[in-house]
């Protein structure tokens, strides 16, 4: 049982109003994602990575040595594979799992939580598509990693900083993205231990980061000694006790995701909570600002996390019952973000853009990548085409 309430989604016109978004406006946004994707291609070559988020809706180009973020853009060839069928996309993307192998074993930049953003949609996807072992192989080093990183104690993954520090003492909201490669790992080699931490990590999250309303927190500390909850913080959004837009989005696809390895209804449950409150917090357009707190005014979108959402819608209605009342509004909602994305965010009129989607926040706090396009948008809303052309669709995470 989630300790939060169940908000009714309020204005059920606004979600069930009638949406153009037919097969055709779909198949016109997948072609202009892939036209966007094959100029990205001529910048980035065989083996450089786009960096976390653009500028001037460029983005620049990096080796995959530093960033949680590289995983997308290889996550980016697959998905695009998936949908042509063109082996040029896998034959890059198959390439890139050397760089995931080097990266793990050199050690480059790998000690924080992000091993699931860097190896599920690259090495775990290749091989689910192509039964890639050094794919898997890596995959499962990068699991291990994670699994590091799980306090006895407190029952959870911490994100950043020193195992040892208080300070650095927390789980963030995020990290319901990175343990779905530990279920992974369980089901390919059969040891229950990495499950068994990605469960009891979920369980410790839900419980301490959604608040009684069914906002989140971003981040969450436990005391160092006794492991027990302390308070919550924000790393990136607006405040202590506001809801940053993208970590209620990584909430409700997160809590879906476990849902679909452990049936837990406490999952499902979650799920909903956040996205009603979320859905009840869109200005007219349904693209977020960047933190919920503001429904109004000039601040900045954050198109990546309506991405990341309709995912998580997409995933929520496939284990809702067609008796339940939401899931007609929440299927539509589904179309009209996706409606509202393909009309005024995406990158296709501007000529010069590599990526794939406007108006994102990486930080709003430290000024970078505000008002941007960011990797994990793009690789969201590949995502979410790739979803909604294929409901039968096989999850990478
Ligand atoms: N996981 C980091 C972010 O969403 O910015």
């Amino acid at each position: 049982m989630i300790n939060a309430i169940l908000e009714p989604v309020l204005c059920t016109d606004k979600f069930l109003k009638e949406c153009d978004y037919t097969n055709t406006t779909l198949d016109v946004a997948i072609k202009s994602a892939i036209d966007k994707i094959d100029y990205a291609i001529e910048c980035f070559g065989d083996d450089m990575f786009p960096d976390a988020a653009s500028r001037g809706n460029v983005y620049e180009s990096i080796p995959n040595e530093y960033g949680w973020h590289n995983g997308f853009w290889t996550g980016i060839l697959w998905l695009a594979y998936e949908l042509t069928g063109n082996e040029k996309y896998k034959n890059i993307a198959s390439g890139h799992v050397e760089t995931f192998l080097a990266r793990i074993e050199k050690r480059y930049n790998i000690e924080h939580h992000d091993m699931g953003f860097l190896y599920t949609p690259s090495c775990v996807a290749s091989y689910k598509l192509t039964g890639c072992e050094t794919a898997k192989k890596t995959a499962l080093l990068a699991a291990d990693n994670l699994m590091g990183r799980f306090h006895e104690n407190g029952n959870f993954i911490q994100a950043w900083g020193d195992l040892d520090s208080p300070r650095d003492y927390r789980l963030i909201i995020d990290c319901l993205l990175n343990i779905p490669l530990l279920y992974w790992a369980t089901e390919v080699s059969g040891d229950k231990r990495y499950e068994t931490v990605a469960y009891k990590h979920f369980r410790t999250s839900v419980q301490n980061v959604i608040r009684e309303d069914a906002s989140a927190f971003h981040t969450f500390y436990f005391d160092y000694d006794t492991g027990m909850p302390h308070h919550g913080e924000t790393a990136q959004g607006y405040s202590d006790d506001s809801a940053w837009a993208r970590g209620q989005s990584w909430g409700i696809y997160g809590s879906i995701l476990t849902y679909a390895y452990k049936s837990d209804a406490d999952a499902i449950e979650a799920c909903k909570k956040m996205l009603n409150y979320y859905l009840n917090r869109l200005p007219d357009d349904y693209i977020p600002y960047w933190d919920l707190i503001f429904t109004e005014g000039d601040e900045p979108r954050d198109s990546s996390a309506a991405a990341i959402t309709v995912c998580g819608i997409l995933e929520l209605v496939k284990f809702l019952p067609d008796s339940d009342s939401d899931k007609k509004l929440y299927e539509n909602c589904a179309k009209l973000i996706m409606e509202s994305l393909y009309q005024n965010y995406r990158t296709e009129p501007i000529k010069e853009s590599n990526g794939l989607l406007l108006h994102a926040v990486y930080n709003r706090k430290s000024g970078s990548g505000v008002d941007e396009c960011n990797l994990w948008g793009d690789y969201f809303y590949m995502e979410a085409l790739v979803r909604m052309k294929n409901n039968k669709w096989r999850l990478y995470w």
